[in-house]
């Protein structure tokens, strides 16, 4: 497949990348630094975008199969600095998309975009408050945007849980439909950032959990 991966210099961008060209596919890698992706191989294209200018991502995506995006940004400490960067950055790269014909975006988000009453005690009332609230929110209405403003897009909102950087224990990856997976045997779950990447080529390359939001967890 030809893939472009959005946010491909950070922790999981870069992971991305390399289990794509890993499986033989062809990755052009949209960066804004190019000193912060320097991988090196013959199916690797590393150019620099403009995430928030539909015209400075068109070429990047024409002729792709899908776009995948691993754009993330920084917490939101007290909620004190409002997060509008996942709906200002959805706009533009569905424009582009667009002007392209390319239909297949797979992007990462988090367990609870939503609010649920129902959610952890530490979600509603400790994490969201101190540092969260603002990413989630902001992550939701993306989704949001793509499922009511975008039919045309076949999209995959892969939501996950802390990341992490260790190794994949090699077993399958959980997913379900929904904003979390519980579990009466465990209480927390994490995902390790090599299991996100599997997870994001996987469902790429058989075309699965199209317009749906996937909750996934390290097996
Ligand atoms: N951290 C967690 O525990 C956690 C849990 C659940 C979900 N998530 C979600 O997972 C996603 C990725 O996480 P991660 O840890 O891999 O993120 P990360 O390492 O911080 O990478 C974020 C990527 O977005 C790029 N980016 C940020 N602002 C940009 C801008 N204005 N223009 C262009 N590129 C920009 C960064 O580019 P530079 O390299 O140039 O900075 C980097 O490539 C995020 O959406 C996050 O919300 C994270």
């Amino acid at each position: 497949m030809r893939l472009a991966v959005l946010g491909a210099s950070g922790r999981t961008g870069k992971i991305v990348v390399r289990e794509a060209i890993a499986r033989g596919h062809e990755v052009t890698a949209v960066v804004r630094n190019l000193k912060k992706l320097t991988d090196k191989h013959d199916n690797l294209q590393v150019v620099t975008a403009d995430i928030f200018d539909p015209d400075s991502l068109v070429s990047y995506f024409e002729g792709r199969d899908a776009v995948l995006s691993c754009l993330g940004c920084g917490p939101s400490v007290f909620s004190m600095r409002k997060i509008t960067f996942f709906t200002d950055s959805i706009r533009p790269i569905v424009e582009a998309m667009r002007k392209v014909k390319v239909t297949r975006l797979v992007f990462m988000s988090s367990w609870y975009t939503k609010h649920n009453s129902a959610d952890p005690f530490i979600v509603n009332w400790v994490l969201k408050p101190l540092l969260l609230g603002q990413t989630l929110r902001n992550s939701g209405e993306m989704e949001d945007f793509l499922e009511t403003e975008c039919p045309d897009v076949r999209y995959t909102s892969v939501r996950s849980p802390e990341l992490s950087d260790s190794e994949s224990t090699g077993k399958p990856v959980l997913f379900m439909e929904g904003q979390s997976i519980q579990s009466a045997e465990r209480k927390r779950f994490v995902v390790c950032r090599k299991d996100v990447a599997k997870f994001i080529i996987d469902i790429t390359e058989k075309d699965e959990h199209i317009r749906k939001c996937m909750a996934i967890a390290s097996g």
